[in-house]
């Protein structure tokens, strides 16, 4: 058994843990990084793509935004549609910010590039991890490679492993409370080699189901498409899937999704999840390990950066004056901007998508308050604001 020592143990190199390993390593405080997958897993992974405007502040103050500087689209608003007609909604006029598209697995590159250039300790394809005394001053992560156990002697560990990570399910019976909803449907996405022909997102409501319209550079564009929760994939040719796009996306003034070669495509599914709280002795979750939104509000990936951006923080103040008020109220401080992003992201896809067989009233009030949104300052300031992020403190 080999034997090593760190002050933060952090279990995944996804936004969530690469981002704290990072900020942490900016105060001082040494971590060692234990992911499941191999680099090239994590770097190709496809998955969100747009950065709230607190979540660039935190990667350029960080010095790892360059890059997503020079590549990242700023986008000042989406449009909503509706009936075959866009609306816009203009967040610089409602709100003075704005949002930044640019994939998450750029920004994962960007972050690993970033420890392994300032010497990180970030350890790929690690094997199994499983975690003792989390109650005790010294946890432990045990990592088991083909038999070969490394033992990583920590002070605090990070859960930042996904939902489907280990770490959440370390805490004791009893102890975590769950709350959630699961949703009647699931989007099948596409990453497609087309040049975007328009400038911003499109979230369109139709009655065929929601249909959404995103990209990533000048060359690629990304596209959704609300589907059964148990959709196959293999039911799906790419000329099925531009059809359905096409079909749901076009609009009355002559505009569709330009078409290209598919160059990814997989099914999400849809699950609002929160488990409290986000600490046990010295175990503290961050990111999806403790928390999924349903992704019509664009939420995942801002949601983990806020938890690392107050957990760095917290572990900071500790090792710095020895202050552990922040990490005594982490969880209740991280919880309070999750609710209103589980709030916000419910309500954007109760807006937008389509739910088979429900009753009448419930679909026409439906359409009542996209109208609404679409037609009124109020409303849609609402929508922008939480859109473009709430502030980090509350
Ligand atoms: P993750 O990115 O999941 O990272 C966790 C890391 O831990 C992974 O690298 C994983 O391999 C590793 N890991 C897991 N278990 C272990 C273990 N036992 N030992 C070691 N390592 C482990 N959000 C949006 O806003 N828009 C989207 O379109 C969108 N699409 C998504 C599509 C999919 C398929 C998924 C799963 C999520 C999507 N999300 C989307 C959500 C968003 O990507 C997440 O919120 C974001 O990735 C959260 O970051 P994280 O670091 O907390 O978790
Ligand atoms: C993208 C994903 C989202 O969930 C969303 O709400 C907007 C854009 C995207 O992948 O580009």
């Amino acid at each position: 058994m080999a034997r090593f020592e760190t002050q933060v143990g952090i279990v995944g190199a996804g936004p969530a843990g690469l981002m704290l390993s990072h900020l942490l390593h900016l105060k001082g405080i040494h971590s060692i990084v234990l992911e499941a997958k191999s680099r090239a897993y994590c770097e190709e992974r496809v998955r969100a793509g747009v950065l709230e405007h607190t979540s660039v502040q935190m990667l350029r103050e960080a010095g790892v935004g360059e890059r997503l500087e020079r590549e990242g689209l700023r986008h000042e608003g989406i449009e909503l549609g509706l009936h075959g007609v866009r609306h816009r909604i203009p967040f610089v006029e409602l709100t003075g910010k704005w949002v930044t598209v640019y994939g998450q697995q750029e920004v994962v590159k960007d972050l690993i590039a970033q420890r392994l250039a300032d010497g990180g300790d970030v350890r790929f394809e690690c094997g199994e991890v499983s975690l003792e005394g989390i109650t005790t001053e010294r946890p432990r992560i045990l990592v088991n490679r083909e038999g070969h156990i490394d033992e990583i002697c920590c002070e605090y560990i990070a859960g930042c492993d996904g939902f489907h990570g280990i770490c959440r399910g370390v805490f004791p019976e009893g102890a975590l409370s769950i709350f959630e909803r699961s949703y009647p449907f699931a989007w099948l996405g596409i990453l497609a080699e087309a040049a975007p022909s328009r400038e911003e997102l499109v979230y369109m409501h139709h009655p065929r189901g929601f249909a959404l319209y995103s990209m990533r550079s000048p060359r690629i564009t990304r596209l959704y498409l609300q589907c059964a929760p148990d959709e196959d994939i293999a039911q799906w040719s790419d000329d099925r899937i531009w059809s359905e796009l096409q079909t749901r996306l076009s609009c009355a003034d002559g505009w569709g999704p330009t078409e290209g070669r598919v160059l990814q495509k997989g099914v999400t599914g849809m699950r609002s999840f929160v488990a409290e709280p986000l600490q046990f002795g010295r175990l503290f979750l961050a990111g999806d390990a403790a928390h999924i939104v349903p992704p019509t509000g664009a939420k995942g990936m801002n949601l983990a950066f806020a938890d690392v951006h107050h957990l760095a923080e917290a572990l900071g103040a500790f090792y710095g004056d020895g202050n552990g008020d922040k990490l005594e109220s982490y969880s209740e401080t991280c919880l309070r901007r999750i609710w209103k992003a589980q709030r916000f992201s419910w309500w954007m896809t109760s807006l937008l998508h389509r739910f088979e067989n429900e009753p009448p009233f419930d679909r026409k009030r439906q359409l009542a308050e996209l109208e609404y949104v679409m037609t009124s300052r109020a409303a849609a300031t609402s929508l922008a604001e939480n859109y473009v992020g709430l502030p980090l403190e509350a």
